[in-house]
């Protein structure tokens, strides 16, 4: 899927999610000129970066109706938003949401034009290009405006579209929630490293990079992750000893899906 960057783009929320997909886009060949940012508070950072490349940023006057709108503000901003945004969304819009909870319907509710909206749930490494979003289209969404939303959202990373939007809740207890998991990940590595014996600080680094390094290489590798697993487990070794704790009556993976399983259900009860 390829698409043109929206000919006329407003920019809803220049936050830390928000603020990262303009730098993406703008790294990816979006004129700044096609750019209109509305934030209250922008950073000096966010006033500079639209400054450097010609973006508007909070106009006096309302800006024309885009081609695309994007929503990178807080969930619990939409209604107090809604005013602003409403007019903003005619019916041609494409409307870009990344609030974590907010339905398609709920969106239509409070902006009464907006017919072609897509909801994406991104996950914290876009804020360093490398997230991955879990993105649904409202049935209205023409396949151009789907292009335009893949690329609009690969501008911080991987894209994963789903059909239905219930599943929207299951990639946020897996991809949205998920940075997470592998934060703790590393906090119990480096806790057993000390446990055992290591100074605290050196298991902590140790830890850390354990896990960096082995995300860089499941990126970089072609191989799945079983068997980069496999390929480092030699019979009677090590790391086999470590594993039979680990997947020993799928202790681990039970775990695993307890977690992304209440994180499913806790974003099915918030969404709405
Ligand atoms: N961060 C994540 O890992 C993550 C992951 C998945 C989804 N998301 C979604 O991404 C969205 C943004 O999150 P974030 O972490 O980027 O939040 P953030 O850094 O707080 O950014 C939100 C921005 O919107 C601005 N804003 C507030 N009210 C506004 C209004 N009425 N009109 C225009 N702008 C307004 C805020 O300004 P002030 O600072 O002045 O309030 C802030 O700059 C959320 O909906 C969240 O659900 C985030």
């Amino acid at each position: 899927m390829s698409a043109d960057f929206p000919s006329s783009l407003v920019l809803v929320g220049a936050g830390k999610m928000g603020g990262a997909m303009l730098e993406g886009w703008l790294g990816a060949g979006l004129e700044g000129r096609a750019v209109t940012v509305i934030d209250p508070l922008p950073s000096d950072a966010m006033s500079a970066l639209c400054k450097r490349v010609g973006a508007s940023l909070n106009p006096k006057e309302p800006p024309a109706v885009p081609e695309a709108l994007v929503l990178g503000i807080k969930p619990q901003m939409l209604d107090a938003a809604a005013p602003t945004l409403a007019p903003l969304a005619g019916p041609n819009t494409l409307v870009v949401s990344i609030l974590a909870g907010k339905t398609i319907a709920n969106l239509k509710a409070r902006l009464p034009n907006a017919r072609a909206i897509v909801r994406s749930m991104p996950n914290l490494p876009a804020s360093v290009g490398r997230g991955i979003s879990g993105a649904v289209a409202s049935p209205e969404v023409t396949d151009r405006q789907k292009s335009m939303a893949d690329r609009l959202l690969k501008g911080v990373g991987l894209v994963e579209w789903v059909d239905h939007e219930d599943l929207i809740d299951a990639v946020t207890g897996l991809s949205g929630s998920g940075p997470a998991y592998v934060f703790h990940l590393v906090e119990c590595l480096a806790k057993a490293g000390e446990a055992e014996g290591l100074p605290a600080d050196l298991a902590l680094r140790l830890a850390r990079a354990t896990v960096e390094g082995a995300g860089e290489l499941l990126h970089r590798s072609d191989l799945s992750a079983e068997t980069l697993r496999q390929n480092v487990t030699s019979p009677g070794g090590t790391t086999a000893a470590g594993l039979t704790v680990l997947m020993g009556n799928e202790a681990l993976e039970k775990l695993i899906a307890g977690t992304v399983h209440a994180a499913r259900r806790r974003a099915a009860e918030l969404s709405g």
